[in-house]
């Protein structure tokens, strides 16, 4: 039996208000409307996709831990905590899937504190400024990855 490679995309905090948040930065798309988009490329491309989002640091962190167990490769969005969470990065390091590391906007043309990741150092590559494309572009590079192995 051929069995999917499972993906989890996960999102951090304020990313549930998209389509009301920023428009101009992150636009008019709600994170339903990615999650569907995700699902149907995932589909198109032979992947078990799980979506989630939280606004608190400890749920990502359990999140991720979980992924050891029965993930195969992780896109994150973690969204302010990119740019804060020592815990993230901690629970990241523990992974041994590849992980890509996704944004919306492109956050080195935007504030100072928007430049540094802790997300970046533990992922195989990052995805940013293309919009809720770039969670699109990250479900084919992690296809990409797992098809080298
Ligand atoms: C973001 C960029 C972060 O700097 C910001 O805090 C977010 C969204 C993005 O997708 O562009 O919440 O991760």
């Amino acid at each position: 039996m051929n069995i999917s490679p499972q993906i989890w995309v996960l999102n951090g905090p304020n990313l549930n208000l998209l389509g009301e948040r920023e428009p101009d930065t992150y636009g008019h798309e709600t994170l339903e409307s990615i999650e569907h988009k995700c699902i149907s490329i995932a589909d198109g491309l032979n992947l078990n996709i799980e979506f989630k989002q939280s606004n608190h640091e400890g749920e990502l962190v359990a999140w991720i831990q979980e992924a050891r167990k029965s993930v195969d490769g992780l896109a994150i969005n973690a969204g302010a905590y990119t740019h804060t969470s020592v815990a993230l990065h901690d629970a990241l390091k523990l992974l041994t899937i590849p992980i890509i590391e996704v944004h919306l906007s492109n956050i080195y043309t935007r504030e100072e504190f928007r430049h540094h990741s802790f997300i970046s150092p533990l992922a195989k590559g990052i995805i940013c400024g293309f919009g809720a494309n770039s969670y699109v572009l990250a479900i084919q590079a992690l296809r990409l990855l797992m098809d080298e192995k």
